[in-house]
């Protein structure tokens, strides 16, 4: 037995040894093979906008979101999820530092928006849905001003979403004005029926990014296309301002009965939001043809907590949040008067609070430009027709 094993373990050794030379000769013959079946990289550990050429943007949008990575699954328990909200936030904030400092030191703005999407994403306004949630009473005193400034600039890309019919308005500015059919009530029904227009109209779009505003936002598009370079598409991307400094809590009514609760954050929909479209995709079983009312129905919230709900309730993926966007609730006073333009949304107080805008200086006095909206856009475009003609001073 005992020479017999000793025979067994010699011959094994004879053998492994001459196997080892085997696969020690095989191997500049199996080089290129291997190279091919390489798994794919996880795609949070690469820049992707860097990792990406240029020419990404021939890549159809479908093949695109087919590589988006998956939603952290591994984090379900809501205390490793606000781990990594506070992990993300701190990150975030360190980039928006980044960006801020980086805008302030190039002199020429479009020079320094245009030399930092080549190293990144490439982001065109192309590539943008920006859709604008008005109501028919606003036509006029409201959306008449975001059509003469930012929207003037992104004519096509910007879609407006209202309940009532405005040929007039439409044809005088060749606006994309959407008639979403919803009642003009502001109730939750009203809002979210126009939310659920909204994201439908984007899904068809194929466009990259999915932003809302409101009808008293200003778009900084230079800082928006910015922001959302630093972001790729097809990743899970949620970004906004929450409105509160802590997560809202509701009812689990969609995957239990509503006897547990769920913690989330949302982006308030008062100073926009923006979604990548890999992101979007994925909310589709409860967004899409109508179930983001039943939706907002079922948990009983408005249309920007609903998001909220759908993203890091549902998909578990969490709000990155950003102090950029500005919504009328905030003191829009206390933002330093040279950090404005760098903001990507701004808002005004309205009747309510006129005195709450944004502090810049430029060819419009408060009583001629009581939002700020237009001395803000002849600041970015001094070259608009009705701008005042002097050089403005940066
Ligand atoms: C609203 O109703 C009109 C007339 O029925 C229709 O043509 C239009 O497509 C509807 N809008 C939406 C967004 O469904």
């Amino acid at each position: 037995m005992h020479i017999v094993s000793v025979g067994v373990s010699k011959f094994c050794f004879l053998f492994a040894v001459a196997f080892c030379c085997l696969l020690l000769l095989l191997i500049p013959a199996l080089q290129p093979p291997p190279r091919q079946l390489e798994l794919p990289q996880p795609r949070p550990q690469v820049r992707p906008a860097q990792a990406r050429p240029s020419h990404h943007t021939l890549v159809p949008a479908g093949i695109d979101s087919a590589r988006a990575t998956d939603s952290p699954t591994g984090l379900s328990g809501l205390e490793i999820q606000r781990r990594t909200i506070r992990t993300k936030l701190t990150q975030n904030e360190k980039h928006s530092h980044k960006l801020g400092v980086a805008s302030e030191r190039v002199p020429e703005r479009d020079v320094g928006l245009s030399s930092w999407s080549k190293s990144l994403d490439m982001l065109e306004l192309k590539d943008l849905f920006i859709a604008v949630k008005t109501t028919r009473k606003y036509h006029k005193s409201r959306l008449e001003l975001l059509i003469q400034t930012w929207v003037s600039q992104a004519k096509e890309q910007t879609y407006i979403f209202t309940d009532g019919e405005d040929k007039e308005l439409q044809m005088r500015t060749g606006a994309n004005i959407i008639n979403t059919n919803c009642s003009a009530a502001h109730n939750r029904q009203a809002l979210c029926c126009k939310m659920s227009v909204e994201y439908d109209k984007f899904i068809e779009s194929q466009k990259k990014w999915f932003c809302h505003v409101d009808d008293d936002n200003y778009v900084i598009l230079p800082s928006l296309l910015r922001l959302l370079s630093s972001y790729h598409h097809s990743q899970d991307i949620y970004l906004g301002r929450p409105s509160l400094d802590h997560p809202i809590e509701a009812a689990e009514r969609v995957k239990s009965d509503g006897s547990v609760s769920v913690k989330f954050w949302f982006a308030t929909g008062g100073a926009g939001f923006c979604i990548s479209r890999g992101l979007a995709l994925k909310m589709s079983p409860w967004a899409s043809l109508g179930n983001f009312i039943s939706t907002a129905e079922k948990i009983r919230l408005p249309d920007d907590c609903t998001i909220g709900y759908i993203i890091e309730a549902l998909l578990e993926v969490t709000l990155t949040h950003t102090h950029l966007f500005h919504s009328h609730l905030e003191n829009l006073q206390k933002l330093p008067a040279d950090n404005v333009l760098d903001q990507v949304t701004l808002s005004y107080g309205g009747f309510e609070n006129r005195r709450n805008v944004v502090s810049v200086v430029g060819g419009f006095s408060l009583a001629e430009d009581p939002t700020r909206f237009k001395t803000v856009h002849c600041l970015l475009y001094p070259d608009a027709g009705w701008c005042p003609k002097f050089k403005p001073e940066y």
